[in-house]
């Protein structure tokens, strides 16, 4: 993770370059750190923790300079304080770096037996060092930093700066992505095209092995031996957006109310509502001769893949293999040219993910991308994309994004099930329908339940665990609920098929557990309260999610009762999303959690 930026300007950078790091907090934000090169003085100002911890700093010492790079840290190696912050200095060289470096204790046993004295704990400084070493040999800064390439292995985005060269910075890729930015008499580099949206839409994406010489004026872009590469230029559709919370208190609070109306132009993209059926844009992958598909995601976006898995077997019949991507890509698993593959992300950056993209695309399948970041790595690896049009969610525990995800995985169900005959023409109209009256339902939803929300915040937020429990296309909504509960109250807590609790978390029920129950009158509905029989039974505290109809069959006694409107199955877990979301975040915000931000959490995860 980590995002990094740099600029090679005709006016000063310190400030631009920390503008440029709000735009890039959401791959890390546990230490901060800018530095720049002016007359022949490098200089650098770093701050453990949020942003504004730096730019504190750099208000009491500003920093001069028409050359800089600069650095947000999600921490790998090396506990995130001022020292382990980056730009990491060694003799004249400046390194910031995303990724992590492989092979860094055998090259710092080496470069110590040479006489290197290390300052921090981490991975990156044997970059410095080494580009130093290079240095002191003699080698020009270009050829030293391709001679450190060629020593270290992992993944990395870097960018390097000499206090010898004020007027140049080198960067380079191999597995996190890095983008150069054109501007007029100043270049730019940064982790995505988002955080040089203020500066510039022009923007080359470099590849895996690249390296790029940037100047005022120009980026020559050479492979890892040095050789020149031509990459195309293009114009980036990354706006320059208000970091912006309007009415809200926190981002998530925004997005989750946002969601009515982004799901609405997601779906837009996908159906016709005019005629109710799927457009061309939901069969750009040949559902119809594929003999299987293999969906594969992280976090939240996996759980999408999970319900989606629900949708494509039930309605398209059509088998479905899915796993996360951090097993998916090593488990060597046999897939054929015939089956398609769909990988879900709402960054479009996931390290594992895209690992997992690519062992797909060796064994010859045809490649779906279901990302919000439509420039993003997997996005132009893939054969067909499919945006999720969430615009930027900015609360590192993913809401809309997820939804709109669901949204479009619902969609490319329809199309699947249409392609292969499994429905007929009223079906899918009738489908289609149901989905075009999701953002109305969605919208009516949010308002009714709001008032039960912060009654249940504060007795959710004196648990130390809580268990969810679904079944169906619910039970992966429940281990939705739990993600997004323990990653922003860091209250501890489980998602369960309902029929798995009494092969284990029964032992865990008592009076102090909550259980949440999600449970739409659906052909499982009797099942699960079944269930919640069981928990009754044993003194659990219920915390029941349902429609009317459900509210009206179970007279169970509960804790609390969220009751929604009846709803067709095809859009329930995106209207039971909304429940989950605010019951998490009313949940942190009674807590005082940092509810964007929370603790160890990244948005985007390039590493491993
Ligand atoms: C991180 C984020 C999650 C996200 C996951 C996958 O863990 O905190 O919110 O679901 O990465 O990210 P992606 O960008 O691939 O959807």
């Amino acid at each position: 993770m980590c995002g990094i930026v740099g600029i090679v300007g005709k006016s000063p950078v310190a400030e631009r370059l920390v503008d440029a790091l709000k735009r890039l907090e959401y791959r890390g934000y546990d230490s901060a750190g800018v530095a720049t090169v002016h007359d022949g003085v490098m200089d650098r100002r770093r701050a453990p923790g949020k942003l504004f911890n730096l730019e504190k700093k750099l208000d009491g010492e500003p920093l001069a300079g028409l050359t800089g790079i600069a650095h947000t840290r999600w921490a790998t190696h090396g506990v995130p304080n001022e020292t382990n912050a980056h730009p990491h200095f060694v003799d004249g060289v400046a390194v910031v770096h995303n990724g992590i470096i492989e092979n860094f204790s055998e090259l710092r046993d080496e470069l110590t037996a040479a006489g290197a004295v290390f300052s921090t704990q981490t991975d990156t400084e044997v970059v410095a060092h080494l580009v130093a070493h290079y240095l002191k040999a003699g080698m020009s800064n270009r050829e030293a930093v391709l001679a450190t390439l060629g020593r270290v292995t992992g993944a990395f985005a870097l960018a390097v700066m000499f206090r010898n060269d004020p007027g140049t910075i080198i960067g380079a890729r191999s597995g996190p992505p890095l983008a150069i930015g054109y501007g007029r008499g100043e270049m730019f580099l940064g982790s995505d095209a988002i955080a040089l949206s203020p500066f510039t839409s022009e923007i080359t994406y470099l590849a895996d092995g690249d390296c790029a010489v940037i100047t005022a004026e120009d980026a020559e872009i050479i492979d890892f031996s040095g050789k020149p590469v031509s990459r195309a230029r293009q114009i980036s559709q990354a706006t320059a957006y208000v970091v912006d919370k309007g009415n809200h208190k926190h981002f998530m609070e925004k997005e989750i109310y946002e969601q009515p109306e982004v799901i609405s132009h997601a779906l837009g993209h996908y159906v016709d509502f005019s005629t109710n059926r799927v457009s061309k844009v939901a069969e750009g992958i040949d559902f119809a001769s594929a003999t299987g598909l293999a969906i594969s995601a992280c976090g939240t976006a996996y759980l999408a893949g999970l319900i989606g898995k629900y949708w494509f077997e039930r309605y398209a019949r059509l088998p479905v293999e899915i796993d996360v991507a951090s097993e998916f890509r090593y488990r060597e698993m046999p897939l054929s040219p015939s089956q398609a593959a769909l990988f879900i992300s709402q960054s479009g950056e996931t390290a594992d993910t895209l690992a997992s993209l690519r062992y797909c695309r060796e064994q010859g399948l045809k490649i779906g991308a279901v990302v919000n970041v439509t420039e993003s790595t997997i996005a132009r690896e893939a054969d067909a994309i499919f945006p999720t049009l969430a615009g930027p969610e900015i609360g590192v525990a993913s809401t809309k994004a997820f939804t709109c995800q669901l949204g479009v995985l619902a969609s490319l169900a329809i199309a699947a099930a249409k392609a292969r005959g499994t429905i007929d023409a009223a079906d899918e109209q009738a489908m289609v329908k149901h989905l075009a009256e999701m953002p109305r339902i969605m919208s009516r939803v949010l308002n009714l339940i709001q008032p039960q929300m912060e009654s249940l915040a504060r007795e959710l937020s004196r648990c130390r665990d809580v268990l969810y429990l679904g079944r169906g296309t619910s039970y992966p909504l429940a281990m939705e609920g739990a993600l997004k509960l323990k990653e922003i109250s860091y209250i501890h807590a489980e998602g369960y098929a309902a029929g798995e609790l009494k092969h284990g978390p029964i032992a865990l029920i008592d009076e102090n557990m909550p259980v949440i129950v999600i449970a739409p009158h659906d052909r499982f509905f009797e099942k699960t309260v079944s269930n919640m029989q069981e928990v009754a039974a044993r003194g659990g505290r219920i915390i029941f999610i349902t429609d009317e109809k459900g509210a009206a069959a179970s007279n169970l006694p509960t804790m609390a009762t969220i009751v929604l409107p009846n709803v067709n199955e095809i859009i329930a877990p995106m209207v039971f999303s909304l429940p989950i979301q605010l019951i998490a975040y009313h949940t942190a915000v009674f807590m005082g959690t940092d509810v964007d931000q929370p603790r160890n959490l990244a948005k985007s995860v390039t590493v491993e």
